[in-house]
């Protein structure tokens, strides 16, 4: 468990993900900065082959690949990620495209704001999966992302951030995704930003 009160410079990040890692990326780049108050001390990949995975190995963080299908149930796959997770000092962990739900075994561990989302929607509208093809499906006139506290409901905790996006004439899911993506890449690191400066000052 992270100190209740923070004597450091910058909150330590653990980053979990699945796929291309461009949000990691994106924290990578601010964690960069001199004065931005989190560093990433650690990425959690379920896939071997997630870009992301190259993306930390590149940026010298530690990687670990803990695949979901080598392990028998849910609550042994979290336990091993917990198990990573206890030998980094972690203060905050940010779900960054991570494609498992997690139960409330590994989200109690994380109690007091220390776990987040990003999602790419305007929260309530459209949880869970093929949130802009639903978007233009209803003839939204904006889409967006939302940065959000992680609850067992899944896609449901209270927001941090949201950035909304134009829908325009011809959008398909694929132009709008990369729309809403250009803002996830501001928005992730303006909450944590925000949120490391609050423990920090704590
Ligand atoms: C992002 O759109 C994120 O909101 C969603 O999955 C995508 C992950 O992209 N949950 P990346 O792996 O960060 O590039």
């Amino acid at each position: 468990m992270a100190d209740q009160s923070l004597n450091k410079s910058k909150i330590n990040l653990a980053v979990l993900i699945s796929g291309g890692g461009s949000n990691l990326q994106a924290l990578i780049d601010a964690c960069a900065q001199p004065d931005y108050p989190a560093r990433i001390a650690v990425v959690l990949s379920n896939k071997a082959d997630a870009y992301g995975v190259e993306r930390a190995k590149i940026a010298g963080i530690p990687a670990h690949v803990i695949t979901h299908k080598d392990y028998a149930d849910k609550t042994a796959f979290e336990s091993a990620m917990l198990d990573i997770l206890a030998g980094y000092d972690i203060d905050l962990v940010c779900l960054a495209g991570f494609m498992r739900i997690l139960s409330p075994h590994f989200i109690n561990a994380w109690q007091g704001g220390r776990l987040i989302n990003i999602h790419p929607s305007l929260l309530p509208l459209y949880k869970g999966l093929h949130t802009h093809q639903r978007a233009l499906d209803d003839g939204q006139k904006e889409a967006g992302c939302t940065i959000h506290y992680v609850v067992p409901e899944v896609d449901s905790g209270e927001i941090i951030v949201q950035k909304r996006v134009p829908i325009i004439k011809d959008d398909t899911a694929e132009t709008l995704a990369q729309r809403v993506l250009e803002q996830e890449h501001i928005a992730y690191p303006q909450a944590v930003e925000r949120l490391a400066k609050a423990m920090l000052a704590q």
